[in-house]
């Protein structure tokens, strides 16, 4: 009989101080009838610019949202956006919302972010702009060389770093990177407020835009000045973001431990390989993906779950291009993006969050072990 206990890959992370202070000012802010637009927001956003260090920060209702903003702020309309087909589905579908059209570039092996030189090999007069995606965590390395191409060819360059809060490369953090940032607090990612998304950006223009564009297109007189949409922050959202941003060095600092744990007893396992984190970046963690060889990552991820427990998660199979929707709409297929096809569905993603104990972990290393052993062995 095997020792079961349920490990989440996933979960967020509330210790007492926080739940107590949070209940408390939510309490107040409900007393106070402000709930929308008041001094909450106003602190977050204050504290998350200060935190990226960068001039804006705009709170949102979500990170498609911030997506999007930034999309209509550069007018991608009927033009051409490259995005990496590895990343989740609301990166081109923001595009899409906003008229234009997601041009899918594909893969680093090595980073799992998207590749500069396929995107040079997608630029046409119809392109308009990139978007690179930190994925799980891990600031894109060739961000400088993407950054320098934008430049020459006038094409804008946003970062979406819904994986990607507290990331380093070089001293600077995720979102004072490029032209904007666009953070998820999504209840899975390495700080959340249940729903919520943040702009960042040291473009006074697109931050003034993107107050008016979040509140229905209004200027501070109320008077519609643009096309809008309701993309606010709530106040008791704002609430929950403040005490997570608090203990967001915290989060990644034992996010780096686990990760470090795994590396540690994975190294030198059969049948896995690990990806490296270039030594001027700090990996954020919200994912730790491993690369499994000659083993079937479904069998892995089956066997994890049913005989041990363990949640596991991919970083993203399928790639955009392979959804369906994306097949019979835009007419991608396989073969289209060949590293991220060969490489993306033996990619495993192992639990990764707060309640992750060295006890955790090692179950999480033996029971993969075990796993390997015997599916090697074809049992
Ligand atoms: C890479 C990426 N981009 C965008 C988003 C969208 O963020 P949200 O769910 O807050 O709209 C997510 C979140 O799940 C994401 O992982």
């Amino acid at each position: 009989m095997l020792n079961q206990k349920r490990v989440f890959s996933a979960t967020p992370y509330f210790d007492e101080e926080s739940i107590n202070s949070i209940a408390g000012e939510i309490k107040s802010a409900l007393k106070s009838g402000i709930l929308t637009d008041g001094p909450h927001v106003k602190g977050f956003e204050k504290d998350f610019a200060q935190y990226t260090q960068t001039e804006h920060a705009i709170a949102l209702n979500s990170g498609t949202a911030a997506l999007e903003i930034m999309l209509r702020f550069f007018d991608v309309k009927d033009k051409e956006v490259i995005v990496p087909t590895n990343t989740f589905v609301a990166t081109p579908t923001a595009v899409l919302f906003c008229g234009g059209k997601p041009v899918f570039a594909d893969i680093n092996a090595e980073t799992l972010c998207i590749d500069p030189e396929d995107v040079k090999r997608k630029i046409n007069p119809k392109t308009a702009g990139i978007i690179v995606v930190h994925i799980a965590g891990l600031i894109c390395p060739e961000i400088n060389e993407l950054k320098k191409f934008c430049r020459d060819n006038s094409l804008f360059l946003i970062e979406d770093a819904a994986h990607a809060h507290g990331a380093v490369i070089d001293q600077k953090k995720a979102g004072n990177l490029c032209d904007g940032g666009a953070f998820s607090f999504y209840p899975t990612k390495v700080m959340t407020t249940g729903q919520g998304g943040m702009i960042t950006t040291n473009n006074s223009e697109l931050a003034v835009t993107a107050q008016k564009m979040r509140d229905h297109g209004l200027n501070p007189d109320r008077i519609m000045v643009m096309l809008g949409d309701n993309w606010c922050m709530s106040e008791i959202t704002a609430i929950i973001g403040k005490y997570q941003l608090a203990n967001l060095e915290n989060f990644i600092e034992k996010r780096n431990e686990i990760a470090k744990y795994y590396e540690r007893y994975l190294a030198k396992t059969k049948h896995i390989s690990l990806f490296q984190t270039p030594s001027n970046i700090r990996h954020s963690y919200y994912k730790y993906p491993i690369r499994l060889n000659g083993i079937d990552r479904n069998k892995v991820a089956f066997a994890l779950k049913n005989d041990f427990g363990i949640d596991t998660g991919s970083i993203y199979y399928p790639p955009c291009h392979l959804h369906p929707w994306y097949m019979s709409n835009f007419n991608t297929q396989e073969g289209d993006l060949p590293v991220s096809e060969a490489v993306l569905k033996d990619v495993l993603c192992l639990p990764i969050h707060l309640g992750i104990t060295n006890e955790t972990a090692a179950y999480v290393v033996d029971s993969l072990n075990t796993c390997l052993s015997r599916l090697s062995d074809g049992k």
